[in-house]
């Protein structure tokens, strides 16, 4: 009964949609795939900085009569950066944002040719400027660790020194993650001839010596690279006027580096991920982010055209601390 209704809903629709020239089509449709690469092509070649965009679902599909598709569609952004010869379809999600970006396009397609008129997408900012991020943020704890840290190598107190306050910090993507951030840090009672690294014990007074820095921290947790530390440090603590703050619960370095690998409580790690059912892959919702799956469900209109289509790929959260900074050798860098 309610299949027949649907059926007569799709053969209205088909007719209203026949009226107006305009015919759905199915979002899993090779010739929308076609589309929908072209699309992202035409929108890659177009960029200069940043990364380059994948696709990850399409939204909806039509056909004008004279052969131009109309789409939306979702992508995300790459690991693949905006310069490099690699096509999009081989390159996997960046880790980040947690939302995947809206895109429309109209492209023309007939038997030898694909060309896409227009492609237009929504983000939220530029994608690949500095963006804020909270000084208490846990996406800071790595870069602040490994600032400290090669303080504490590079300097020549006889003491090590730990974090004291954080002022203002940024992210950029840029072939990677780019930290930028301000922090001053206090001397402790731990000569350096004694202890390599900071431990827990290693406390400060709160009268003894500041030295503050700004440091830039390149890093790309997705590859197994060390990060990348520059540091401009000087005595004294930061400057007056800068927002500072102290992360809550920071205790010293090794410590800090010990505990990471726990799940964030919003992005749990992807080996907790249910395994796929055969009921999820029908719905064609599997596998998207727990936002997405947080969306209306979808319409009969849509799932009789399987809209939208499933994920072009799984896409996994970054879980924070999630890499092998534990196992750092920090005396190298
Ligand atoms: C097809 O029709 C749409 C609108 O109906 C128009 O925007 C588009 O330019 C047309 N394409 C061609 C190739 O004529
Ligand atoms: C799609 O494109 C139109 C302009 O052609 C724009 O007004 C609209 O906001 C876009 N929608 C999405 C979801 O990108
Ligand atoms: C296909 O479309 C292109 C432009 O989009 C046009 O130049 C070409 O003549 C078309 N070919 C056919 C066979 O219609
Ligand atoms: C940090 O950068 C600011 C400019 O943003 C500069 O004025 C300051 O001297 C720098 N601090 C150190 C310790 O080099």
């Amino acid at each position: 009964m309610g299949r027949a209704l649907g059926l007569c809903a799709l053969a209205l629709l088909s007719l209203q949609n026949t009226l107006s020239g305009e015919v759905l089509i199915f979002c899993d449709d090779p010739t929308v795939d076609k589309a929908v690469t072209s699309a992202i092509n035409k929108f890659n070649e177009g960029m200069h900085t940043g990364h380059k965009l994948a696709l990850f679902q399409v939204m909806s599909a039509s056909k004008v009569q004279n052969g131009s598709y109309w789409l939306k569609f979702t992508t995300r952004r790459s690991s693949c950066s905006a310069s490099d010869a690699t096509p999009w379809t081989d390159c996997e999600y960046l880790p980040i944002d947690k939302k995947p970006i809206k895109c429309n396009a109209t492209v023309h397609m007939n038997e030898t040719d694909t060309d896409t008129e227009h492609v237009d997408l929504h983000f939220a900012q530029c994608l690949g400027c500095p963006e804020e991020i909270d000084q208490n943020s846990e996406d800071l704890k790595v870069p602040l660790s490994v600032s400290i840290s090669k303080y504490n190598s590079q300097s020549d107190h006889t003491h090590l020194f730990t974090l004291n306050d954080v002022g203002p910090a940024t992210r950029q993507v840029v072939a990677g993650f780019r930290f930028k951030f301000k922090f001053d840090m206090r001397r402790t009672k731990c000569a350096k001839e004694e202890h390599k690294d900071l431990q827990e014990h290693c406390t400060a007074d709160p009268d003894n010596e500041l030295a503050n820095c700004n440091s830039t921290v390149d890093m790309a947790p997705w590859r197994q690279e060390l990060p990348n530390v520059q540091l401009e440090c000087g005595s004294g603590a930061m400057p007056p006027m800068i927002l500072r703050r102290r992360p809550p619960g920071w205790s010293p370095l090794r410590n800090i580096l010990i505990q990471f690998p726990t799940a964030s409580p919003k992005a749990p790690p992807p080996s907790d991920a249910p395994p796929k059912t055969k009921e999820a892959k029908i719905s064609g919702k599997e596998e998207s982010s727990e936002e997405d799956l947080a969306k209306p469900s979808a319409s009969p209109e849509d799932s009789l055209f399987h809209c939208p289509s499933k994920p072009w790929k799984p896409f996994h959260p970054l879980r924070t601390g999630q890499n092998s900074m534990v196992a750092f050798d920090f005396g190298k860098m």
